[in-house]
């Protein structure tokens, strides 16, 4: 067992405490000389291209830049496939026959690819969507359970050059819809279902309810995940096929397509500030350095490392980090199906001890979910083999981040707190774990060759201590290219506020040390559980409910998911609010969009505060809901509405 850290939370936070790296984990590490801030800071473009030479290009590009704001090229003019570098690369040497993937389903079973059988594998299922038409450019859809099948499906994509868009297996059949008809994809790839505390996801009745109106699909490969007998799955003639009766037919080769650093290599959607979510779009290149430098360094991996990201791969940090980062550095990467509570709370650790983990990778929202469940269950398992921590998707306590290096690190690991977004394709602000002396709560200092900055309404950087707008200053290889089929959107959208810079959307300050501290959201996006998610997106889903007349949602702290969602809704003149009406409406949401935007509560309103244009105040319904102090009202329509409203509920509360 590991010895236990007892000193208790309170006492390690006291004012000033911070957390160097342990010496032998710094002399132990891939990075340690400070000197590389500087070194990547005279010469940014200098310090990408070295990683760049790291891997492999069929031809090697001509100018590493090129920038004329808000549009970036990145090593234009070279040639490279991001699967080759993934797999081919690594079949030369030792790696040939190291696992690639260690898998674990919820049920149990456990299966290990190795890098030869992974790339086998991938370059079949390549083939199988070249028999089906599949070309360079055509995107693909990808809705998986968490099985290998999906790393394979997008590297098989990235081996011919078809764009994957990967949607999460947690959305509803609606929300894939909407996903597959903005990306025209030609085909679905997909599973009769997958497990999810112990209940079966049922992904491909839900695909078939999205297909009904996505004409651009002509064929569905699924895999038979096996919580169905295949004779139960209903297969449309012509269009549905079995994954493996595909694959038992697939020639074994096939070449990687020599792709242009600025071909586009996926789309991913994500929930901005309208109804209506955003296509992420990612190149080849670039995406391909920043990862793989970002892994290397912030994970410091070494050749014997078994490396666990829980992420879903439907998210941003699933296709970096359990896919292309861990891969491109020939890692062995962690793939658990199931949620953490499945059969025990102690799942993740038993996980960690049978596969000898080191370096675990997760969201804040599930140190807090451990910290309410109690010590009890990591203390059951020897976590030993542990050395280092991240943390990822929302800003993390100082009390979380205390409890996971102590109950979780045994108080030998650092621990990473990183910040990045879908759009910047990579981690952008992080310690460097052999460097950077951390502060609990603070994402510490932008990678190097990164320029962050914390500004004001006018764009100046603001004091230290002082609040404003988190900006990067200067373009990074992983960069997101466009908004897929709305240009106009990425321009309005991350470079008119300060033309020339991106705007993060989050708010932030930094220390005097030049520490970032990230405070969250600044627009209409809310951060439930680590997962983003679009006020409007859920407005939407509820006035879309016959009885609802208007509705405005807003994010309420909370202590285990960081935010919650809370919906002020007002029903149509004549509708009887009955018993089951709020119940009802959450299901609305859930069924329109996907468990994780069903709202927390729902309060009825007989009128939403407004201002004198019409403008719904989400603000003021953020403080009513918070029980706060009402913020300026003076722009208010009629000040009676927030009175009520507060009224009632307190009254609820009560
Ligand atoms: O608000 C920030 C928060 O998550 C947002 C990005 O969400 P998404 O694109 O879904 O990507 C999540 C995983 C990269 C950011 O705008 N966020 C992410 N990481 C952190 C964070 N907030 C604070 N600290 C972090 N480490």
């Amino acid at each position: 067992m590991v010895e236990k850290v007892q000193a208790p939370i309170e006492a390690l936070l006291q004012e000033g405490r911070t957390f160097p790296p342990p010496d032998e984990f710094r002399q132990r590490a891939n990075i340690n000389d400070p000197g590389v801030y500087e070194e990547a800071e005279r010469d940014p473009e200098g310090f990408w291209a070295r990683w760049a030479e790291q891997l492999h290009w069929f031809r090697k590009w001509e100018r590493v830049l090129e920038w004329n704001p808000p549009w970036a090229k990145w090593f234009v003019g070279g040639k490279t496939n991001l699967a080759y570098n993934c797999l081919d690369r690594h079949l030369t040497g030792a790696r040939k026959n190291k696992a690639a993937i260690l898998w674990e389903g919820e049920p149990g079973e456990v299966r290990i690819l190795t890098y030869w059988e992974l790339y086998r594998q991938v370059c079949k299922f390549a083939n199988v969507l070249k028999s089906l038409g599949v070309k360079k450019g055509d995107r693909v859809t990808i809705y998986m359970p968490m099985v290998p099948e999906l790393p394979i499906a997008m590297l098989a994509c990235a081996r011919i050059g078809a764009v994957h868009s990967v949607v999460f297996g947690g959305f509803s059949s609606d929300a894939l819809r909407d996903r597959i008809q903005d990306a025209q994809a030609k085909v679905l790839v997909t599973a009769e279902g997958g497990w999810r505390r112990g209940n079966i996801v049922p992904l491909k009745r839900n695909a078939d309810e999205a297909l009904k109106e996505c004409p651009s699909i002509e064929h569905v490969v699924v895999f038979h995940r096996g919580c169905y007998e295949q004779s139960q799955v209903p297969m449309t003639p012509g269009r549905d096929l079995w994954w493996h009766e595909l694959m038992a037919q697939a020639p074994l080769e096939c070449p990687a397509e020599e792709m242009d650093a600025e071909d586009m290599l996926y789309i991913l959607y994500t929930s901005g500030t309208t109804g209506k979510p955003k296509g992420v779009v990612h190149t080849t290149g670039g995406y391909m350095v920043g990862v793989y430098a970002t892994t290397k360094w912030v994970f410091d991996l070494k050749e014997e490392d078994t490396y666990w990201c829980t992420a879903d791969i439907g998210w941003v940090t699933g296709h970096s980090y359990i896919v292309y980062g861990p891969l491109l550095c020939g890692t062995t990467t962690v793939m658990y199906e199931g949620s953490p509570d499945w059969p025990e709370r102690d799942r993740w650790w038993a996980l960690v001890e049978r596969h000898g983990v080191n370096i675990l990778y997760t969201a804040p929202t599930a140190i807090r979910t451990f910290m309410r469940w109690g010590e009890e269950w990591p203390a059951r398992h020897d976590l030993s083999s542990l050395r280092l921590l991240g943390s990822v998707g929302e800003p993390i306590n100082p009390e979380a981040w205390v409890w996971y290096w102590r109950n979780i690190g045994g108080g030998r690991c650092p621990v990473v707190d990183t910040w990045w977004q879908t759009e910047t394709g990579m981690i952008m602000i992080t310690p460097l774990p052999g460097i950077t002396v951390c502060k609990p709560g603070s994402a510490t200092r932008p990678f190097p060759g990164v320029a962050a900055d914390v500004v004001d309404d006018a764009g100046n950087s603001v004091p230290a201590g002082a609040g404003g707008y988190l900006v990067l200053k200067r373009p990074w290889p992983a960069m997101m290219r466009t908004i897929y089929g709305d240009p106009d959107r990425y321009v309005q959208q991350y470079w008119s506020r300060y033309p020339g810079i991106y705007f993060t959307g989050d708010g932030a300050k930094r220390d005097e040390d030049g520490y970032f501290w990230i405070v969250g959201r600044i627009d209409d996006v809310v951060n439930v559980a680590g997962h983003r998610i679009g006020t409007m997106e859920v407005e939407s889903a509820l006035v879309d409910h016959p009885s609802v007349a208007e509705a405005a949602v807003i994010g309420r702290s909370d202590e285990v998911k960081g935010q919650a969602l809370w919906a002020f809704v007002t029903i149509k003149e004549g509708v009887d609010r009955h018993q089951g009406l709020e119940q009802e409406l959450r299901e609305h949401v859930a069924r329109k969009i996907g468990g994780i935007a069903r709202p927390d509560r729902i309060i009825f309103a007989a009128e939403l505060p407004k201002t004198r244009s019409g403008k719904i105040m989400r603000r003021l319904l953020r403080d009513i809901a918070e029980g706060r102090a009402l913020g300026d009202t003076t722009t208010l329509q009629d000040p009676a509405v927030v009175q009520t409203l507060r009224e009632q509920y307190e009254h609820l509360e009560g």
